[in-house]
């Protein structure tokens, strides 16, 4: 255990089956299909220093410093990346039970290895909002990124902009078109983001929904007596997310510059992404696991317990629209999958037992994900391995520009790895997951496929249902702005000024 002094949760105390000593750890993964979005093979893998050096069928066992693990009949695949979190965020009054040690936890578990989490800026400002994440994020136990939400506008915020993408590896900026009264932004200034963005290559994310229209909506439930948690879904219907998507993607086209949308929890806001991109623009979907496998019957549940659990924002739609979600994501329409793991546990959900206004939103997933996704995606035949790969976690690498060193199994890649036994099965629920809510939205959920291994930077963290994490071993993963989505804007720039100085030829070109 001298080695890993740091490790309290070594399962046999810092053992020789230890990998929380990372650097110098090496592993062979022998007879797995190695699976990458571009294709899937009968490969080994050999990892070094948290890197993976080989890829390539019959690699021989060399000493006996390296530890074997034998893949036959399963798929060795990248660790989840999940777009879109929120660990100990302060919300709705309380802040979210999962923080970066807990969450990590429950990802590893749940073979994520990366995600990225939202800062949140402290009264506006965003460096005061860094740093406060940078000491929430003080214990991580696997890598993170961090987008940035902007909710206020002036000068200083634009220099700030420019700042966290320069200095500090941010290149993504997200407004909240909900919310009003606390993160809520007006148009003006979204135009106002989206033009920094631009100018910065950093990527717009939209949180679609019309917030003054909720506030209407949530105003006329209370008038009608409904107070529970079902008045939250009847308060923010999906056409206040179809005119919120509609809105950010067509003031996104006047700029210019390309947007995600988060969170897609509706028909209405995917059929407005899929028409802007029939149209050639650069649009991003992402939808979430609560969105594609939960409906909202669960909120007429007449337990409160029960019901809030599933309050959040935008609500789980009623049944249809997750199959519809599905079917937009094995067809391209929508690209990746998060989760928006926000959780809170039933006592931080009671503050709303009386006014779903008071209600936190959010749901769990982060440990949910990768389980959820190839059971009711790949299991049933709906998606490829290549593209669960591609969904779980290369698309959201190469979105955030981290690719191939996130998001792959090559060589020089992170060594972020996870197996899958696709014959085990799994049941969900609070009394086996790892995070830190006494509830699950999943409770009971069973499936196939399982997660056996995961490795997170060359280190066994979730081995056959045992833990062994390091706390503080995680990563702040920078992430470069102008990343693949902005290649070509300038381009696209340029022919609409030529065509503004040739009304003919514009004309022409329109017919
Ligand atoms: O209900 C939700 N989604 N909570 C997290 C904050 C957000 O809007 O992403
Ligand atoms: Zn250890
Ligand atoms: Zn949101
Ligand atoms: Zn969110």
């Amino acid at each position: 255990a001298a080695s890993h002094p740091a490790h309290e949760f070594c399962a046999a105390g810092g053992d020789a089956g230890c990998g929380g000593g990372g650097d110098g750890a090496r592993i062979l993964i022998k007879g797995g299909t190695v699976v990458n979005a571009h294709r899937a093979e009968e490969a080994d893998v050999y990892i070094e220093d948290g890197v993976v050096v080989a890829v390539r069928p019959n690699i021989p066992v060399g000493d006996d410093n390296v530890r074997v693990i034998d893949a036959t009949g399963k798929y060795v695949m990248p660790g989840g990346i999940d777009p879109h979190t929120h660990l100990a965020m302060e919300f709705m009054g309380t802040v979210t039970i999962d923080d970066f040690f807990s969450g990590h936890v429950a990802a590893l578990a749940g073979g994520t290895t990366m995600h990225i989490d939202f800062v949140i800026p402290v009264n506006g400002n965003l460096t005061a909002g860094l740093e406060s994440y940078k000491q929430k994020a003080a214990n991580a136990a696997m890598d993170y990124g961090f987008h940035m939400a902007i909710t206020k506008w002036n000068d200083e915020v634009a220099r700030e902009m420019e700042v966290m993408v320069k200095e500090h590896g941010i290149n993504s900026f997200k407004f909240f078109m909900a919310y009003k009264g606390s993160l809520m932004v007006t148009d003006d200034l979204l135009l106002q983001g989206l033009q920094k963005c631009k100018s910065l290559g950093a990527l717009a994310m939209v949180h679609a929904e019309n917030g003054d229209a909720v506030a209407e909506g949530q105003q006329q439930m209370i008038d009608l007596g409904i107070t529970g948690p079902e008045g939250h879904a009847l308060s923010r219907p999906p056409i206040l997310e179809g005119e919120a998507t509609a809105r950010a993607i067509r003031l996104a086209k006047f700029i210019n510059t390309p947007l995600y949308v988060v969170h897609v929890m509706s028909v209405d806001a995917m059929e407005e992404i899929a028409k802007a991109k029939r149209e050639g623009q650069r649009v991003i979907g992402e939808p979430v696991v609560s969105g594609l496998v939960l409906d909202d019957s669960w909120l007429w549940n007449p337990d409160f317990t029960i019901a809030s659990k599933y309050v959040m924002s935008p609500p789980i739609r009623e049944a249809g629209h997750s199959k519809a979600l599905q079917a937009a994501l094995s067809s391209g329409i929508l690209q990746l999958v998060g989760t928006d793991h926000c959780t809170f546990n039933s006592t931080q959900k009671a503050f709303g037992s009386d006014d779903f206004r008071k209600i936190p939103n959010g749901v769990n997933g982060l440990e949910e994900r990768m389980h959820i996704i190839w059971d009711s995606m790949v299991e049933t035949g709906k998606i490829s391995v290549t593209d669960y790969v591609r969904v779980t976690s290369t698309e959201c690498a190469k979105i955030f520009n981290i690719y191939p060193r996130k998001g792959a199994i090559l060589e020089g890649s992170d060594a972020d790895i996870i197996i899958l036994n696709p014959e085990r099965s799994f049941v969900m629920g609070a009394h086996t997951h790892h995070s830190r809510s006494n509830t699950n939205v999943y409770e009971g959920r069973k499936g196939k496929g399982m997660v056996e291994v995961t490795i997170s930077r060359g280190r066994m963290v979730w081995e056959d249902g045992v833990l062994n994490i390091a706390p503080g071993s995680g990563r702040y993963v920078r992430m470069p702005p102008f990343g693949y989505i902005f290649d070509g804007i300038e381009k696209s720039d340029a022919a609409y000024r030529a065509s503004l100085r040739a009304p003919v030829q514009r004309g022409k070109a329109a017919a």
